[in-house]
C-alpha cells in the first residue's frame, strides 16, 4: 500500500495497468479490514484475481466528468479510492447496462448514470466470482425498484442518496462511509440528492452480469 500523498502526487504518469493496480489495492484493503459481516464475506473473491489483468481500454460517459466536482475526503479509504477514480477516469472504461429503448428505466437515469468495472466477467480483473468497481449518478436521479439474484454491497464514497432496501420497506439516507447490503433477489431503489453520487460495488453469487428485474416497464 502507498499512503495518501503517493497516490495524489505519483500518479501523473502511471501506465493504465499501474493505475488499475492501485484502485484495486484500496478497495482489496477495504474489505480486508472492514468490521461490516457483509462485506467480509465479499473477501475471498479477491483472492488471485490480481493475476488476471487484461487491457479493457478506455471508454467516456459524460457521467464520469461529475467526478471533477465532488468531495473528496483522501485522509479515509473510500476518499482515497475515489480520489484515484477521479484523478484517472479518462483512462477507465466507463459503461451502462441499460439503454433507452429496454423503457426500464427514465431518462434522467440513462442520462446521469456509469459504472467502471474493475473486477468481473469484462476485467479489467477477471472474475466469473465477484463483480466490483466504481458507479456514479448524477444529483436528482431515480434508480427504481429492481433486483436480480446477485448479493450487492454499496458502500458509498461520495454524496448521499435515500435507499430502499425490500419492497414495503421504509427509504433512508445513505452517505459517504456507509455500506448498504442488498441480498439476493430482495428488491431495491434509491433517489439520489443534490450532489453526484459514487459507490464502490460489489457482486457476489448469481450471474454477474445479469440485467436486473424491474417491476414495470416505464412510457
Ligand atoms: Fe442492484
Amino acid at each position: 500500500m502507498h499512503d495518501a500523498s503517493a497516490l495524489m502526487e505519483g500518479a501523473g504518469s502511471m501506465d493504465v495497468a499501474t493505475i488499475h493496480s492501485e484502485i484495486l489495492s484500496v478497495m482489496e484493503r477495504m474489505v480486508d479490514t472492514s468490521e461490516n459481516p457483509h462485506v467480509q464475506r465479499f473477501r475471498s473473491g479477491f483472492e488471485g484475481v490480481r493475476n488476471t489483468w487484461r487491457d479493457v481500454g478506455s471508454g467516456h460517459l459524460p457521467t464520469a466528468a461529475l467526478l471533477d466536482s465532488i468531495r473528496i475526503d483522501a485522509g479515509t479509504l473510500p476518499g482515497r479510492l475515489v480520489a484515484l477514480v477521479s484523478k484517472h477516469r479518462k483512462h477507465l472504461l466507463w459503461e451502462q447496462t441499460y439503454r433507452k429503448e429496454d423503457d426500464v428505466v427514465g431518462e434522467d437515469l440513462l442520462a446521469g448514470y456509469g459504472f467502471s468495472e474493475v473486477t468481473g466477467k469484462r476485467g479489467p480483473y477477471v472474475s466469473e466470482r465477484l463483480r466490483s468497481g466504481i458507479g456514479i449518478w448524477a444529483p436528482h436521479v431515480k434508480y427504481p425498484l429492481h433486483w436480480h439474484d446477485s448479493e450487492e454491497i454499496y458502500w458509498v464514497l461520495s454524496g448521499s442518496a435515500r435507499f430502499q432496501v425490500g419492497r414495503d420497506e421504509p427509504a433512508s439516507l445513505k452517505k459517504a462511509g456507509d455500506v448498504v447490503f442488498m441480498p439476493s433477489a430482495v428488491p431495491h431503489a434509491f433517489w439520489t440528492a443534490r450532489e453526484p453520487f459514487v459507490v464502490f460495488y460489489l457482486w457476489q453469487g448469481g450471474d454477474l452480469r445479469q440485467v436486473s428485474e424491474f417491476e414495470s416497464r416505464i412510457g
